[in-house]
């Protein structure tokens, strides 16, 4: 199996850490990932600060978590499509991190969050959507981790037919054979409840994303969650596209094709 798709299908979000701190060595490479702005740049040209947190010194903690001693913070500032550049800039950090063992999980609802935005330095303008913790996981995992999988059937997606369509809203899109893994990486993403809202109308050769709404993610402090979602969905396109040895070009001009109510146009990709 391609290299990209197996990291991308074996990730798993980890809410059970063994206690171990980093080590030395990946703790420098975090770092330097970090430090350099090609990693954590994306196509929307909307910079994406993160801070590492030691959860000790700043009393931090979520309840759904276990064992964990670091966290990512990421920030954006609040401007149209900053919800979906930090969602393509996290999740590149978070699949960089599952190549070296380290585990994570988005997380933007379980915590305290006038904690962590304190404790990251958020200022007026800017918002914190998500954190991670950083570690590697235990060998088992907690109780309320694995019913939690459960409830939101956390090791299965919605299949191809539904989220990529022909032309049109609906019309299940099959992709060609080099482009299969490109979209198996974008339907295995991870999402908030796991709700999957990304959709793709192929159309004249450009692959349009559009978000398709539920109740209740979009609001003033996170931005809107399934926008991050999206952006997710982009960034494994991109990253794909690239292990072809191609290029997509990201573009934000709405193609007027018929969609939903519920339903809102994102961006468009066009490989070059
Ligand atoms: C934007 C976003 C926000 C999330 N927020 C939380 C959260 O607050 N708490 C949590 O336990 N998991 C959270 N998750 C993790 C999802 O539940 C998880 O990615 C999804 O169920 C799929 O499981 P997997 O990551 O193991 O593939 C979030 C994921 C995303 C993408």
């Amino acid at each position: 199996m391609n290299e990209l798709l197996d990291t991308i299908k074996s990730r798993k979000s980890v809410r059970t850490f063994d206690e171990t701190p980093l080590s030395d060595q990946h703790m420098s490479d975090i770092k330097e990932y970090l430090s350099n702005s090609e990693n954590t740049s994306n196509p929307f040209g909307i910079p994406v600060e993160f801070v590492l947190l030691d959860a000790k010194e700043h009393g931090l903690s979520s309840p759904v978590l276990s064992g964990e001693s670091l966290y990512v913070a990421g920030k954006v500032g609040k401007k149209p499509y900053a919800d979906v550049a930090f969602g393509y800039s996290f999740e590149k950090l978070v699949l960089h991190a599952w190549t070296l063992g380290i585990g994570t999980v988005w997380i933007g609802g379980t915590m305290k969050r006038e904690v962590f935005e304190t404790a990251a330095g958020v200022r007026d303008g800017e918002m914190m959507p998500c954190v991670s913790p950083l570690g590697y996981p235990s060998k088992k995992r907690s109780i309320k981790e694995s019913m939690m999988r459960k409830g939101i059937r956390a090791d299965s997606r919605i299949s191809g037919d539904r989220l990529f369509f022909d032309g049109e809203w609906g019309k299940a899109y099959t992709p060609a054979d080099d482009m299969a893994d490109v979209f198996e990486m974008v339907r295995w993403a991870p999402s908030a409840v796991n709700k999957q809202p990304w959709r793709i109308i192929v159309k004249d050769g450009i692959y349009h994303f559009y978000e398709k709404k539920d109740k209740g993610y979009d609001n003033e402090v996170t931005g809107d969650l399934q926008k991050i979602d999206v952006g997710i969905a982009i960034c494994h396109f991109l990253l794909g596209v690239k292990e072809l040895g191609r290029n997509a070009k990201v573009t934000v001009s709405d193609p007027g094709i018929e969609i939903p109510e519920d339903s809102e146009y994102i961006a468009s990709l066009t490989i070059e």
